[in-house]
């Protein structure tokens, strides 16, 4: 028996989707739009994670930055949390949940929202994460399909953090050369969210757990358009191509992509080890944003001096009569 596919049984419910449904099950987008009155919407998403780090309160950071990011690949504005909490009923102390707690308030905080409620389970391993609900102005809606024939694609933070963080679980690193990384995946999508709906950008997603290929499939999928990456281009951490290197992989690497096998192709010239970091888990990663040319580059540089200098153009979309991705040096 295969693993349980979820998503394959949620789709045979036959989930009613009456017209508020703007977004819904039906993709596979980062949250679920509900339309609640004249250019007013509800965007809603639910995320947990195990710790990614041993510092409490940046892990509570860092997950609240995760859950949150899910609104703003949607060019919403989170308005309202829940605190979601699997704590494991011995060997942990209160200090510690105060700590993840903490961390999830200041991140929640910052994101201009407002911690009203949440819900805790026990449960042998540590999880914590948010509800969120935001809204989104009609023509702020950033969805998966919305990438356009010319658009050129701009990602906001560098890739590769699954497997510094896998490197770090295993002691192969230590915490002074993880700490840029999760401060990192700490910062919130918001700046970015806010930048590309002033540009009137297309479509969105953020990097998570699929990693850079698997999400950007998604795109050019629902987008029904081609993905063209140039693999130089692309925003990465120095330490993650080491560690690639050196043969670390994260738990889902593999999966990542064995499930993009026939969607995907690179150049020759690409090694094995930098096709790796396109399938490298990320958690709290960028967003990635579908542009017209006319506006990139203006958007690229308000990026930039807002703070988020890592973000770069690292590709464009092509038509395609099947998407499907390719990777150029
Ligand atoms: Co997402
Ligand atoms: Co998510």
């Amino acid at each position: 028996m295969g693993p349980v596919d979820l998503h394959e049984i949620v789709q045979r419910l036959n989930v009613p989707a009456p017209p508020e449904v703007l977004v819904g099950l039906g993709t596979s987008d980062d949250a679920g739009v509900y339309k609640i009155g004249p250019d007013l919407n509800l965007v809603l998403t639910a995320d947990f994670i195990t710790p990614t780090c041993d510092d409490p309160f940046l892990f509570g950071r860092i997950a609240a930055a995760n859950s949150l990011s899910d609104v703003f690949a949607m060019g919403g504005s989170p308005k309202v949390a829940l605190n979601l909490c699997c704590f494991p009923h011995r060997g942990i102390d209160r200090d510690t949940l105060t700590e993840i707690l903490r961390g999830g308030l200041e991140t929640i905080t910052e994101s201009g929202a407002v911690l009203i409620g949440g819900h805790t389970v026990k449960d042998n391993e540590l999880k914590y994460g948010l509800s969120v609900t935001g809204i989104v102005r009609d023509k702020d809606i950033k969805t998966n399909a919305g990438a356009r024939v010319g658009d050129v694609l701009i990602l906001t933070k560098p890739i590769g953090t699954g497997v510094v963080i896998s490197a770090r679980k295993t002691g192969l690193i230590d915490d002074s050369q993880t700490l840029p990384v999760l401060q990192r995946m700490a910062q919130l999508n918001q700046t970015a969210a806010v930048l590309m709906n002033e540009f009137d950008a297309h479509g969105a997603t953020d990097i998570t757990g699929f990693g850079l290929a698997g999400h950007a499939w998604e795109m050019a999928h629902a987008s029904r358009v081609g993905v063209r990456f140039y693999e130089s281009r692309i925003p990465r951490w120095p330490l993650s191509e080491t560690l690639v290197k050196k043969g670390v992989k994260t738990g889902v690497t593999l999966a990542n992509g064995q499930a993009l096998d026939q969607k995907i192709t690179f150049d020759e010239r690409i090694t094995p080890e930098q096709r790796m970091l396109f399938f490298d888990p990320q958690t709290s990663g960028g967003l990635l944003i579908a542009v017209a040319e006319e506006e990139a580059d203006r958007l690229l540089k308000r990026l930039i001096d807002a703070g988020i200098e890592d973000a770069a153009i690292c590709g464009e979309v092509f038509a395609a009569e099947h998407s499907h991705l390719e990777v150029e040096p």
